[in-house]
């Protein structure tokens, strides 16, 4: 789920006009919260009657907040009105008005303290990072100019290139006096911690409200805290400004510094479990190139997808009298790639997507002819970014399972037992729209009149049947890898064999099982027409 977030740039007190406008945007969009930047009051030094006047209307709840704001400090220090309420309430202003305080022991000093820093690297990431100073280094390797008209660029501090290098947030927001920033994002490059992955960030430096030249002050975006890191670099993106110094880090400059965290809600990537870097194509099962690949299992070889029989197939040469060979086979593109929406190059992405459409409707063809129309056809993926080399497994089922709809059913209920969300009918194609990961299960029968094949368009209980189910998947849950599998073997009786590694079989009779499948798959297959 992704929640939309407003991000304000320096108010230095003008909070009146400030909270109206974000009151208007609010009403249109919805957003979860706004955050500020930089100083929310005046300088107190310079600061006059009108805005005590304004501060004791805001504490008094004479203006309205229609969404929760959060603000730290800048700059300055905050006025005394503030400092009381904030003693006498625990970090809200008024309703809806919340100061995130940093952990320096005089906490509304704009002091940065080395114990704030070592804190916050402590924490091991954040989705977004607000700074009132700048990361040292931050333009090297931009193109964007800071300022065309010259002018001075705002403080840069090697604590915060630090803090940003090692959070690794989405968004750093910073405050740039009268000029706006945005740089081009750029990528972290892995760690041993989180080798999955490069995460990115953008850094985005706001303009103060009411600036001379009028430069954006407000900035609004999604975030969906609970997406993985992109396996993609978008274009645009450069390598990370930011280095990690090794010499000590300054301690008396004069910074704040806020991961943003509301009740953890938007600093889900935290508690990764660790993970072994992702096998090379040399590692993989499923690369035709490695020497891990079961090469007897091979049944056919496309231009851009191949066939194998499944290993511990849940099937048997005793599940379905009209096949004498398991038929539990999977159809796996030659890309070595964690998803088919990652093969970058579009046209071998299309054709892959393409060729393993076509296997599926050769299997079809194949059971149409031996099970005389009393098999249907079930194929399911799991795409998720965070894969190795994706592939689908298909498996033949009774066609009545299908027509009276008990193998979208058998899916529908195990989601719903296993708590996860709800089945949406749709085709997604090659998944290059989806915006999450996600499992899918196409389920076909043939039509069973005389004339066969193909569907005919009307509701006529005969026609053949072919549908698309795909369920959403995000880390807000763990998915079993083994979900379709699961299914099946409920639906199908078949509990026993619902492990695949409680289902081996000798090498001789792997290679038997497979042959009988060439045999039967031959003149279906369009591999080996010249
Ligand atoms: C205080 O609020 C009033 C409107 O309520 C506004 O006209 C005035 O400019 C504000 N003062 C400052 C310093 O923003
Ligand atoms: C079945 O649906 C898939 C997509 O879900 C599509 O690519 C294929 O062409 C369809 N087959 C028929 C025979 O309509
Ligand atoms: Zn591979």
């Amino acid at each position: 789920m992704s929640s939309k977030i407003l991000v304000v740039g320096e108010v230095n007190g003008q909070f009146p006009t400030v909270f109206s406008k974000v009151s208007t945007l609010h009403a249109k969009n919805s957003f979860a919260l706004a955050i500020i930047v930089g100083d929310l009051f005046a300088d107190p030094h310079t600061s006059t009657s009108t805005d005590d006047q304004n501060i004791t209307s805001l504490i008094s709840g004479k203006i309205d907040l229609p969404l929760p704001v959060y603000f730290m400090l800048g700059r300055h220090r905050l006025p005394e009105q503030i400092v009381q309420r904030l003693e006498s309430d625990a970090g809200e202003i008024c309703s809806n008005l919340y100061f995130l305080a940093g952990v320096s022991k005089d906490k509304y000093q704009p002091a940065y303290s080395e114990d704030d820093a070592k804190t916050l690297r402590g924490a091991s990431s954040a989705d977004i990072l607000v700074t009132s100073q700048w990361p040292a280094n931050i333009r090297t390797g931009s193109k964007v100019d800071f300022n065309p008209d010259g002018g001075q660029e705002p403080d840069h501090q090697q604590c915060v290139a630090d803090l940003c290098a090692s959070l690794k947030p989405r968004y750093h927001f910073s405050t740039s006096n009268n000029i706006f920033f945005e740089r081009e994002p750029f990528f972290h490059a892995p760690t041993e911690a989180a080798p999955d992955g490069c995460p990115i960030t953008r850094f985005i430096s706001l303009a103060s409200y009411n600036s001379p030249k009028k430069q954006k002050w407000i900035y609004a975006f999604s975030i969906d805290p609970t997406a993985a890191p992109a396996v993609i670099i978008p274009p645009g993106t450069t390598a990370s400004p930011l280095s990690l110094s090794n010499k000590k880090r300054p301690t008396a400059t004069s910074q704040e510094f806020s991961r943003f965290s509301t009740d953890g809600a938007y600093t889900h990537r935290g508690n990764k479990r660790r993970r072994a870097a992702p096998p090379t194509p040399a590692e993989c099962f499923f690369c035709l190139s490695s020497p891990n690949l079961a090469t007897h299992l091979i049944t056919s070889i496309g231009t851009d997808a191949y066939l194998t029989t499944a290993k511990g197939p849940l099937s048997t040469s005793d599940t379905y009298p009209s096949l004498s060979f398991p038929s539990h086979i999977l159809i796996i593109p030659l890309t070595h790639s964690p998803t088919l929406a990652s093969i970058a190059d579009a046209e071998a992405r299309k054709n892959t997507y393409d060729e393993m459409q076509r296997y599926r409707q050769a299997l079809h063809d194949m059971l149409t002819k031996f099970a005389s129309c009393k098999l249907g056809a079930v194929t399911w993926e799991v795409s998720r970014a965070g894969g190795v080399h994706t592939h689908w497994q298909f498996l033949p089922v009774p066609v009545d399972l299908v027509r009276r709809g008990l193998v979208e059913a058998a899916f529908k209920v195990e989601a719903e037992n296993e708590k996860y969300p709800t089945f949406e009918t749709k085709d997604v194609g090659d998944g290059t729209e989806e915006s999450s990961d996600f499992f899918r299960a196409l389920i076909w029968a043939p039509a069973s009149t005389a004339s066969g094949g193909e569907a005919d368009g009307n509701d006529d209980s005969t026609a053949a049947k072919n549908t698309s189910l795909v369920l959403p998947l995000d880390a807000s849950f763990r998915f079993d890898l083994q979900f379709g599998r699961r299914v099946l073997a409920k639906l199908l009786g078949l509990g026993g064999r619902m492990h695949w590694q409680d289902c081996g079989q000798s090498e001789e009779d792997e290679t038997a099982d497979a042959d009988a499948f060439k045999k039967a798959f031959k003149e279906f297959d369009f591999s080996l027409e010249d």
